[in-house]
């Protein structure tokens, strides 16, 4: 639950295919890099007395294993699923594990895109959700579970 610097630690999570952040659709998805944008997560925690750890991943297992690591080690989960929003059960039961806040955020405004990415399957256990703000979008998670970790 805590660091060596005893500070409140957060799991971020990044779907399929935002590995590929900078390259992809960036009309959609912004300029930034993963890498670029858990460096600013990573600063943006630190500055809200929380550590992050952030984790990609393109399989399904992976991130389903990753969720369950957050059991008694994380106060939070903020969670990109990307494509798995429309179509893991599996990541949605993961995650009904967890008794902390969960924040489900997408760069786009899916609800602005094709229909099959208005359903998600994490929505109705999401603590709250962020979408359409870009990479921002991330940073207002940190702030978010920053406040509700300081008022528990
Ligand atoms: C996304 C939206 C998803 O529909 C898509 O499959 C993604 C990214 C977003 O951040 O806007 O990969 O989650």
């Amino acid at each position: 639950m805590l660091d060596p610097e005893n500070k409140p630690k957060i799991l971020v999570i990044h779907g399929p295919n935002l590995n590929m952040l900078g390259k992809r659709e960036r009309s959609l998805y912004g300029d930034a890099t993963l890498e670029e944008i858990d460096a600013e997560i990573k600063q943006t925690a630190q500055e809200c007395g929380l550590i992050a750890e952030t984790f990609q991943s393109n399989h399904e297992g992976a991130l389903v294993e990753k969720i369950q690591e957050a059991i008694g080690d994380c106060r939070a989960v903020i969670i990109n699923p990307a494509a798995y929003t429309h179509t893991s059960i599996a990541i949605r039961d993961a995650l009904l594990i967890l008794d902390i806040p969960i924040i489900e955020v997408h760069l786009s405004n899916i609800y602005q895109r094709e229909p099959f990415r208005h359903k998600s399957w994490i929505a109705d256990i999401a603590t709250a959700r962020i979408a359409g703000l870009g990479k921002q979008g991330y940073m207002m998670a940190v702030r978010g579970v920053a406040e509700m970790i300081k008022r528990n």
